[in-house]
């Protein structure tokens, strides 16, 4: 049995046979419409969605199948203090595939390792969001035509935004990729991201200041929202909010073949105006969302059947186990009782680095 809870779960040749399995579910959707009859999913979403919930709930639908679950753990036994690993493993009892989100950085990964049934991580604090990933470069895939020399400009809250981290994971395994990172320094991409992922791949990246002296260069922009939700301190999420809006003018120097994706939701960072620009293809992005996630329940559920037993989570040899704490307070290893893991690391930083939620040692 395997799991999605980081992008790099799936190798480049798999997420490809999703991309084109979802192209050909694109192409064929009569001869889908039947082919999960019988099979539940289970959506349990900790923390608020949208697209994703109902994607994934629209996804199954048209698969044939069934769908259980929550939208707010309040009204679950939660609320009384069950946890993550107990959740799971009673949910194994009710579907044959599970889609999670939880604002506990490393929740996805502790419900894999407790399931009898796949589980699909469908957000994770601000750490890793890998079937937006999908979504996303089946967008770029449909939009651009290729994944291999494109330059990709990030803008906005690229600190807590698990839709970039998991992205840049996905992009730095093709060639001739570059990113532009435009946030203000409060922001800015965490180190971890820029050592093990961008300079280990040799993926070349900038940081900058303006979208407007990187436009011309552009083939894709991602724009992020400044996530609320994410900040302790309410004055430094309103000195921040504002930073970068995406309005017509700001486009004025880009190529006709750029595209502006976003993960959504929005709130002021691109003015409604760009949606007339046909270069806006966020919405598209989202109807690209059901078709990817279409494609992964079928892989997984495919591989489930092949291979049943949970021996989808490796952790790398020189892993320690309950020798370190997580310095990062919303990581699931200081919020449940599960063993600590640390992963050995050589980003020049850290030896160490939480399987969970990929932060550092506390001190
Ligand atoms: N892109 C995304 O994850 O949207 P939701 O939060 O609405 O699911």
């Amino acid at each position: 049995m395997r799991h999605l809870i980081d992008p790099t779960d799936l190798t480049r040749k798999e997420t490809e046979e999703i991309i084109d399995l979802a192209l050909d579910i694109i192409g064929n959707r009569e001869k889908y419409a039947e082919v999960c009859k019988g099979k539940k999913l289970a959506t349990l979403f900790y923390e608020p969605s949208t697209r994703t919930r109902l994607s994934f709930t629209s996804a199954m639908m048209e698969l044939g199948g069934n769908v259980i679950g929550f939208s707010d753990a309040k009204n679950t036994s939660v609320s009384k203090g069950e946890t993550v690993a107990d959740t799971v493993q009673v949910i194994s009892c009710f579907a044959d595939i599970i889609a999670m989100r939880h604002y506990e950085e490393g929740a996805a990964l502790v419900a894999a390792m407790n399931a009898r049934v796949p589980v699909i991580n469908a957000g994770d604090g601000s750490h890793s969001h890998p079937t937006q990933t999908l979504t996303d470069l089946l967008t770029i895939r449909r939009e651009i035509g290729r994944f291999d020399n494109i330059t990709i400009g990030f803008c906005g809250d690229l600190r807590f935004g698990r839709t970039v981290h998991s992205l840049i994971k996905a992009l730095s395994r093709y060639e001739g990729v570059k990113v532009v990172l435009i946030a203000p320094e409060q922001l800015r991409l965490p180190d971890y991201m820029k050592h093990e992922v961008c300079d280990k791949n040799g993926i070349p990246y900038v940081e900058v200041s303006t979208m407007e002296e990187v436009m011309p260069e552009l083939d894709v922009l991602y724009m992020t929202r400044v996530q609320k939700e994410r900040f302790l301190d309410e004055d430094e999420f309103d000195r921040l909010k504002d930073s970068f809006i995406l309005t017509p003018e700001k486009l004025k120097d880009a190529r006709p073949e750029l595209r502006v994706l976003h993960p959504l939701p929005r709130v002021n960072e691109i003015t409604v105006e760009v949606d007339k620009d046909p270069r806006a293809a966020y919405f598209r992005q989202v109807e690209n969302g059901k078709f990817v996630r279409m494609a992964l329940i079928l892989t997984l559920l495919k591989w489930a059947k092949e291979n049943p037993a949970n021996d989808g989570v490796f952790f790398p040899e020189g892993t320690l186990r309950n020798e370190l704490q997580c310095s990062n307070r919303r990581c699931i290893s200081n919020m449940e009782n599960v063993d600590t893991l640390f992963r050995p690391c050589d980003d020049g930083i850290e030896k160490h680095r939480c399987v969970y939620c990929e932060s550092k040692p506390r001190q």
